[in-house]
């Protein structure tokens, strides 16, 4: 995996993020099967349950461009070990990308932990086949 292209989206979006209620700015960056890149930061409001994680934004701007498989993620935080996407993102994550999905964790210190979508969700939400 080629993570140098993931990592500057990552860290550039990151600078965007609008957390002033946390203060806890994330970038996220997904590589699609097409090669392309989509970026997301996290977006905070007032009304807490609004928030948007930068995970799931970066996966919405890949769906909404018609990319519907991903296979690469990176998620830049500020804290030792990097931070690892909630679950709700993780679930998300599933819904568009295989279990050995790599996931890089990045800090601004060069902190590295990379793993994989199934290490961190290993029995996400299936729905019963429905015959
Ligand atoms: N956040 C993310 O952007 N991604 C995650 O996976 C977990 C949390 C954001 C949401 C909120 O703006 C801040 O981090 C603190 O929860």
């Amino acid at each position: 995996m080629d993570w140098g292209p993931l990592i500057d989206a990552a860290v550039t979006v990151r600078n965007n993020a609008y957390a002033p209620f946390s203060g806890f700015k994330v970038g996220a960056a997904v590589r699609t099967r097409a090669g392309l890149i989509f970026s997301g930061c996290n977006i905070e409001n007032r009304s807490f349950g609004a928030t948007i994680c930068a995970e799931r934004f970066a996966v919405g701007s890949a769906i909404s461009s018609g990319e519907t498989s991903i296979e690469g993620v990176v998620v830049v935080t500020d804290t030792s070990p990097p931070s690892p996407p909630c679950g709700l993102c993780l679930q998300v994550l599933a819904e568009f990308g295989e279990a050995h999905l790599p996931v890089l964790l990045i800090n601004l210190e060069g902190e590295r932990l990379e793993s994989s979508l199934g290490d961190l969700l290993p029995r996400p939400f299936q729905l019963p086949d429905p015959s």
